[in-house]
């Protein structure tokens, strides 16, 4: 096939829907007309509720006063951003691509329109998509969210296309990645909970109305979505040769950080039947692996086995050659895909949170939380439990507020991730656990 044709049979592919369009294209496939488009205060920037609209119209305010995405912008001018880009000879922060990709809504330049700033940072438009064919629609009551989306506004509503689109800032993907270089240069360490990261800021309530209009909400589905999402996306980075590898090391960022760093005379060294690994090796971050493991607990006993069983042979591949890991990544990369729809479809309840406790527990006396970015995880996903258990509404307020309190014991263990102590985390954990109904 020639070039021609090439592109042509692409373009088809496209139109045909067989190409999954990434979120970051989906959300850069319009004009992005800029956050002054949206903020007017008979639109978002009403400074109180709207009190016969389905919307409350303080979007704007709301993101402008609380939400970090409005000054993510801004931290590239702080002098702490500024020493990251001249240790990495990328020279002004609020210049560089690769940190303006996450750090603003950076579509072409030929994508923006007239009121688009770049200072405004992660705008409405990074998010909700570009609003070129909706903007002037999508306020009349007539027009329904499914003819808004067909317009080319992101489903935010979909919880897999919502893990997918904020992990592509807070985790990094193919064409927006962030690098063991970038944190040597002193960049924080990313770490990312669905459900969690949510409800930090939100401009947005779950009413009757709501779910009318964009279906069904349930939180503990969203930390298990995040959770596969992640895991989907951990595999990918490690499948491309270009984000996976740095010459002839595999990209660092992928491992876990306590594998390398910490101090000569920590020997807390000990075995983990997931990884099937003895001391002295490098370990792949998985995880988001694990806690997807917990979530497969309700839904199907011998996937979270398969998950298990297919992440430790990964592990054991990356001893082996990079061949033998593709292979074993690939694997597992097509498991998680059918296993993705049956949790995004599962109806999780309290039963549910049971069985998820459960796992986490069994897992936590066997010693797989000796690495800290999975304990961090377990930590934010009792977190989505513990709120599941307080809204399912059949606890008295002393047995919440009893929950919420071994939940500050769990998250006080992984406060630090230098003093991580893993007998202290599974003391917490099992703490929690007496407390669950
Ligand atoms: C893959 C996306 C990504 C890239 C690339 C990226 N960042 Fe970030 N950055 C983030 C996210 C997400 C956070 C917030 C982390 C959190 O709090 O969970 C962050 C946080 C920061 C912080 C800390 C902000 C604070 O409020 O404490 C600084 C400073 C920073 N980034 C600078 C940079 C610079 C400079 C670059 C370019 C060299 C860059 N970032 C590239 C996603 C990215
Ligand atoms: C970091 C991503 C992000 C940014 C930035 C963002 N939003 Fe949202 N927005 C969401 C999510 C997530 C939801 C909840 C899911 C949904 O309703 O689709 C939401 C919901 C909404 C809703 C719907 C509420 C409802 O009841 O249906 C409106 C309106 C909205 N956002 C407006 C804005 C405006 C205006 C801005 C800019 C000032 C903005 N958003 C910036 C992620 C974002
Ligand atoms: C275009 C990139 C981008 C996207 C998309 C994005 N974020 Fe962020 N997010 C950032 C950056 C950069 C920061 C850090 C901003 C700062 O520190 O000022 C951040 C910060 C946050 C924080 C504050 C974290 C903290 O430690 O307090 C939360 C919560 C958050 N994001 C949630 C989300 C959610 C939920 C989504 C998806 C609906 C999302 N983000 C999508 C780039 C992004
Ligand atoms: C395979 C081992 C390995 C892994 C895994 C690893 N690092 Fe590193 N890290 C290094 C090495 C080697 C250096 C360079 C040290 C030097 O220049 O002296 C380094 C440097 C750093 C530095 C700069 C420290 C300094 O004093 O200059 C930071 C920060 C850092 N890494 C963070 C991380 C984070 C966060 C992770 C996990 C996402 C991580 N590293 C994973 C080996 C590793």
């Amino acid at each position: 096939m020639n070039t021609t044709t090439t592109l042509l049979a692409g373009l088809l592919l496209c139109a045909n829907g067989v190409h999954a369009q990434t979120a970051v294209e989906a959300i850069a496939a319009h004009k992005h007309m800029g956050v002054a488009t949206c903020s007017s205060s008979v639109c978002h920037g009403a400074s109180q509720p709207f009190r016969d609209s389905d919307i409350a119209q303080n979007e704007f305010a709301i993101w402008q006063e609380f939400d970090p995405h409005a000054k993510a912008f801004q931290v590239l001018e702080q002098p702490r951003s500024q020493a990251i880009a001249r240790k990495l000879g990328l020279g002004d922060a609020t210049k560089a691509k690769v940190c303006l990709d996450c750090h603003a809504d950076n579509v072409a330049p030929t994508n923006r329109g007239e009121r688009f700033q770049i200072s405004d940072g992660v705008g409405c438009e990074a998010c909700h998509g570009g609003a070129e064919l909706w903007l002037n629609s999508h306020a009349d009551r007539t027009v329904s969210y499914a003819d808004d989306l067909a317009k080319g506004m992101y489903p935010t509503a979909d919880p897999v296309k919502r893990a997918q689109l904020c992990l592509s800032c807070h985790m990094g993907e193919k064409e927006r990645m962030i690098t063991h270089r970038i944190m040597g240069a002193g960049h924080p360490r990313l770490s990312f909970q669905l459900d969690t990261f949510t409800w930090l800021n939100p401009h947005y309530k779950i009413t009757a109305n709501w779910i009318k209009r964009k279906g069904d909400w349930n939180g503990v589905r969203d930390w298990a979505v995040g959770q596969g999402v992640a895991a989907e996306n951990l595999l990918d980075l490690l499948l491309d040769p270009k984000t996976g590898w740095q010459g002839i090391f595999p990209e660092l960022v992928l491992f876990n950080c306590q594998a390398c760093h910490k101090l000569m005379k920590d020997n807390s060294w000990g075995p983990r039947q997931g990884t099937g690994l003895g001391p002295g090796m490098v370990r792949l971050n998985d995880a988001n692996l694990v806690t997807f493991r917990y979530a497969l607990a309700p839904v199907d006993k011998s996937a979270a086995q398969r998950v298990f069983e297919q992440t430790r042979a990964l592990h054991q591949a990356t001893t082996q050659s990079r061949d033998a890991t593709f292979a074993a990544a690939r694997a597992l990369r097509t498991t998680l895909e059918s296993l993705l729809p049956r949790v995004a479809a599962y109806g999780y309840d309290a039963t549910s949170l049971n069985a998820i406790l459960a796992s986490m527990l069994a897992d936590a006396e066997q010693g797989e939380f000796r690495d800290y970015a999975a304990a961090e995880q377990a930590a934010m996903a009792s977190e989505s439990i513990v709120i599941a258990f307080e809204n399912d509404g059949k606890l008295d307020p002393a047995h919440v507020a009893a929950l919420k309190s071994r939940l500050n014991g769990v998250y006080e263990a992984v406060k630090d991730e230098d003093t991580y102590s893993m007998p202290r985390f599974v003391a917490a954990l099992k703490e929690l656990r007496a407390a669950a109904p």
